[in-house]
């Protein structure tokens, strides 16, 4: 396998950005690409943030972080990424959109390119059936944040070859990252085993059982969890769990893995977590509290 230089992400939103910005930070040229302008230039802004804040634990040193930032490129043209020696796809949860892009992927990234899905749930080999290379499309499920996490659990399709899974598994190894291997079975490992648990949350939530609060804080304080389920779901983003969950349920065809109607709701009603400023909680900053009048 070629060696890999330029690494192009695919969807700047909070998964997409903390990869492109891993990639950069560990020496690769960097692309990252986005349909949203919008979304392209809140992730410049969460990128720099982020690096600075590496810089001023002491984490990062100043040149490093100079070098990583001018190594990334932002853009909306998907041609752009024919240079690229790896892919990594990391837009909406849904397999149509996925399909969708890995088709016209597969016509522009070069014949080399190993093309990666940071899906959470969706089926590798159905991805990789839409372009001509299944060989060379694989999974690697970054955390989030994916700068911080430690871990890549790494999915291999029906057809992923050795090669393409000792490059990919390498290329997270570069990244500083711990690798678990997974079949390609819906939720993989990770998402079939905590998804459930934090529909589980909803379906306490919505029976009554318990307050928001009380959940989260019962799960931290009782399980050593460093954050409630509720709050995990909000951090995750409650569309992306709603997806994972009916992935789960198709997938796997058991009952036990139905959405929380709470959860579909919320989505429904645009609380989707921490990125919308409302979830399960609300993150939005209090207006400002009047003062009392002086007295003349
Ligand atoms: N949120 C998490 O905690 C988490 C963790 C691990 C994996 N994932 C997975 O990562 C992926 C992205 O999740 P996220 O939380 O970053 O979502 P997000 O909603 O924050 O960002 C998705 C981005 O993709 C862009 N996009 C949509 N369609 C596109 C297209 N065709 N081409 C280019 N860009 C496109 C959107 O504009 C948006 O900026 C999903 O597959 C999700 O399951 C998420």
């Amino acid at each position: 396998m070629a060696e890999i230089k330029t690494i192009a992400v695919m969807g700047g939103g909070q998964m997409g950005s903390g990869i492109a910005q891993l990639a950069a930070v560990h020496g690769f040229d960097a692309w990252l690409l986005d349909t949203d302008y919008n979304a392209l230039s809140r992730a410049t802004k969460s990128i720099s943030y982020s690096i600075q804040r590496l810089v001023s634990k002491g984490q990062l040193s100043q040149a490093v972080s100079k070098d990583a930032l001018g190594r990334l490129r932002y853009t909306l043209n998907l041609e752009e990424l024919s240079s690229a020696d790896v892919v990594i796809e990391a837009i909406v949860e849904s397999e149509e959109v996925k399909k969708k892009l890995f088709l016209e992927l597969d016509k522009i990234a070069k014949s080399s390119a190993i093309l990666a899905s940071n899906t959470s749930s969706i089926s590798i080999t159905r991805l990789a059936s839409a372009t001509s290379r299944p060989k060379q499309v694989i999974g690697m499920h970054f955390m989030n944040p994916p700068p911080i996490m430690k871990l890549v659990e790494i999915v291999r399709g029906a057809d992923t070859s050795d090669e393409t899974f000792n490059a990919t598994k390498a290329l997270a190894e570069r990244f500083g990252k711990t690798v678990i291997c997974s079949r390609d079975y819906a939720g993989f490992v990770v998402n079939r085993i905590l998804m459930p648990m934090i529909n589980e949350a909803f379906f306490t939530l919505y029976t009554g059982v318990a307050t928001k609060e009380d959940i989260d804080v019962g799960m931290k304080l009782g399980t050593n969890h460093p954050m409630g389920p509720l709050e995990l779901a909000d951090f995750i983003g409650l569309d992306v769990c709603l997806s994972i969950m009916k992935v789960l349920h198709a997938g796997l065809g058991d009952n036990k893995y139905a959405p929380c109607p709470l959860l579909v709701q919320y989505v429904d009603a645009g609380r989707l977590g921490r990125k919308r400023g409302i979830g399960v909680y609300d993150y939005q900053p209090m207006p400002n509290a009047v003062k009392p009048a002086s007295k003349l």
